[in-house]
């Protein structure tokens, strides 16, 4: 069977929940890519981390966000993905920061070798789905098969246990 890789990066600390400011002790995307390590406990689970830290201020984390999509930013990565030839699928999980996803995504991606990868996207929002961020994925993995992604609201994440077994599903 395919070996199956979870990647997400997910923010804790202030963020915008169903119209006001809280914080959070494990971010939204966190919660959802654990639910479907559950589900595949045969797969890594890998976060996505950035050297330099986001403020958790959700104010100043989101000029912060701009400024790195203004300037296509590709932030430098803690810990790089060991051995990436040895998944067939991976799953990749992400908030909508700005209508696509955090710039060290764009970095993950370019890491390494994409081709022939089957990459399942989903995306914890406040709204805007996935926005451009399915696009943004095929640019930068032009022979990977991308499938179609979940949106889920942010604020249900710890609800999402039918979203987290579609995303399961589609491993098979
Ligand atoms: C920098 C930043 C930008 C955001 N931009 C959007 C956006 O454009 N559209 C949207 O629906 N939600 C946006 N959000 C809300 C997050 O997508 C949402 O809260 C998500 O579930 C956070 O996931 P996390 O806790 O895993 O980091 C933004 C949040 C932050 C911090």
């Amino acid at each position: 069977m395919a070996k199956v890789l979870i990647a997400y990066y997910s923010r804790r600390g202030e963020n915008y929940v169903n119209g006001s400011i809280r914080s959070l002790s494990k971010g939204n995307t966190e919660v959802v890519a654990e639910k479907i390590k559950a589900l595949i406990p045969q797969a890594d689970l890998f976060h996505i981390d950035t050297v330099r830290q986001y403020s958790p201020s959700y104010m100043t984390c989101i000029e912060e966000a701009k400024q790195e999509l203004r300037s296509n930013a590709r932030p430098e990565m803690k810990e790089k993905l060991s051995n990436p030839e040895q998944y067939d699928t991976i799953i990749l999980g992400y908030p909508n920061w700005w209508g696509t996803m955090p710039m060290v995504c764009y970095t993950f991606l370019e890491s390494f070798d994409t081709s022939g990868k089957t990459i399942i996207p989903f995306c914890t929002n406040e709204g805007s789905g996935m926005g451009s961020s399915e696009r943004a994925i095929r640019q930068l993995c032009p022979k990977a098969e991308i499938k179609k992604g979940i949106s889920i609201h942010g604020a249900e994440a710890a609800s999402s246990d039918r979203e987290a077994s579609l995303i399961a599903s589609m491993t098979k």
